[in-house]
Parts: structure tokens; C-alpha cells; sequence
């Protein structure tokens, strides 16, 4: 995806994740929110021809590659709508069902088992400090657990996130309020395995 970056569409209905995320939400977090993030990225990087025909991967990769006074604002923006479609894209049901293909094999080879895994994504997601996300990423073909503040995004050449889950206020608070630990623990039941999973796949045969 290139310059002009445009909207994606949520890949579900707006009510298609209640009762763990209601409509209100999901309208707020997609419509405001991630677009927000696509319209200031457009006109930052309208500012710069030379910026037009990178990916958004390679503007958050390349970072060399951007203008001093517009580095900090390209990467938050950039970051925005990556973090913002990827954690979209790995919800997709109320009623997802436990991953059993290799990505579960390596989730039980990595963390000792699902729950877990579960257990410990979740302690990264309750523990950010302030707004940001929890990731599942591969690293040199491994699973990691990690958090980021803000809109830092995990991706570089070596490091590629699988699975996110949006922590910031808004992803949260109109049906949660302070209760982050409620919405963490019924995100689990939202992850489209299926997604995630062949992602994975994808990924590993690029390791290979
Ligand atoms: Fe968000």
C-alpha cells in the first residue's frame, strides 16, 4: 500500500464483535480514530514527493529516509494506521476457536501452552504503561511476547508482529471504562486464529 493510503474497510460489521466489543466502539475506534491517523499520514507525506512511492512498512523501516522536522510525526502517523489495520484484522467473531495448526504448536513450544501464552499476552497488555499495545511477533522465526507505548510498532527487518491488541483508552473505555483487565480478557475470545495462523505460515516460509 502506497501514498495516497487509503481507509481499509473494517473486515466485520460494526456490531460483529458484541458483546466483548460493542458497536459504539468499534465506529469510534475505526471511523475516528485509525482513519484520523490515515488522513494526517496522507498529508504529511504529501509534503514530500520523495516519500510517495514507499510502502507504509518502508516508512516505518526506513526511517532514514525521512525528513528531520516531519521524522516524529510520519512515524506516529505511519505507526497509526499499521498497528491500527493489523489489530483489526486479527478480530474477527465473538466465538473464535483455540488455534490448533502450527502456530499453536509453536505457542505451546514457546510459552508451555496456550493459557499460558494467554496469561502472559495478557500481563503485557494490562502492564503497558499508559496507551499502547501488546504484540505476539516472530523474531528470527521465534515467538516473543512484547509491549510498545504509543504508536511504536515492532516492525523492522528481523521482527514481525503476528497479533496485536490495542490498549489506548479508546479502544476500551466507552463499554470497559478503567477496566482494562475486563476487556484484555475478553479480546481472547475476538482472535481470528485463522488470520493469525496463516500469517504466521507466510512469515515462516520468508525465515526459511
Ligand atoms: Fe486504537
Amino acid at each position: 500500500m502506497n501514498y495516497p493510503f487509503e481507509v481499509e474497510p473494517l473486515p466485520y460489521a460494526y456490531n460483529a464483535l458484541e458483546p466483548y466489543l460493542n458497536e459504539e466502539i468499534l465506529h469510534f475506534h475505526h471511523d475516528k480514530h485509525y482513519t484520523a491517523y490515515v488522513v494526517k499520514l496522507n498529508e504529511l507525506v504529501g509534503n514530500y514527493p520523495n516519500l510517495q512511492n514507499m510502502s507504509l512498512e518502508e516508512l516505518l523501516i526506513q526511517t532514514d529516509a525521512l525528513p528531520n522536522e516531519a521524522k516524529t510525526s510520519i512515524r506516529n502517523n505511519a505507526g497509526g494506521v499499521y498497528n491500527h489495520e493489523l489489530y483489526f484484522a486479527c478480530m474477527n467473531s465473538p466465538d473464535c476457536e483455540l488455534p490448533t495448526d502450527q502456530l499453536a504448536l509453536a505457542i505451546q513450544a514457546t510459552f508451555g501452552s496456550i493459557e499460558q501464552f494467554r496469561s502472559a499476552f495478557a500481563a503485557a497488555a494490562i502492564n503497558q504503561f499508559g496507551s499502547g499495545y501488546a504484540w505476539l511477533i516472530l523474531s528470527n522465526g521465534k515467538l516473543e511476547i512484547l509491549s510498545t507505548p504509543n504508536q511504536d510498532t515492532p516492525i523492522s527487518l528481523t521482527v514481525t508482529p503476528l497479533l496485536c491488541i490495542d490498549v489506548w483508552e479508546h479502544a476500551y473505555y466507552l463499554q470497559y471504562q478503567n477496566r482494562r483487565a475486563d476487556y484484555v480478557e475478553n479480546w481472547f475470545n475476538l482472535i481470528n486464529w485463522d488470520f493469525v495462523g496463516a500469517r504466521y505460515m507466510s512469515l515462516m516460509k520468508e525465515v526459511r
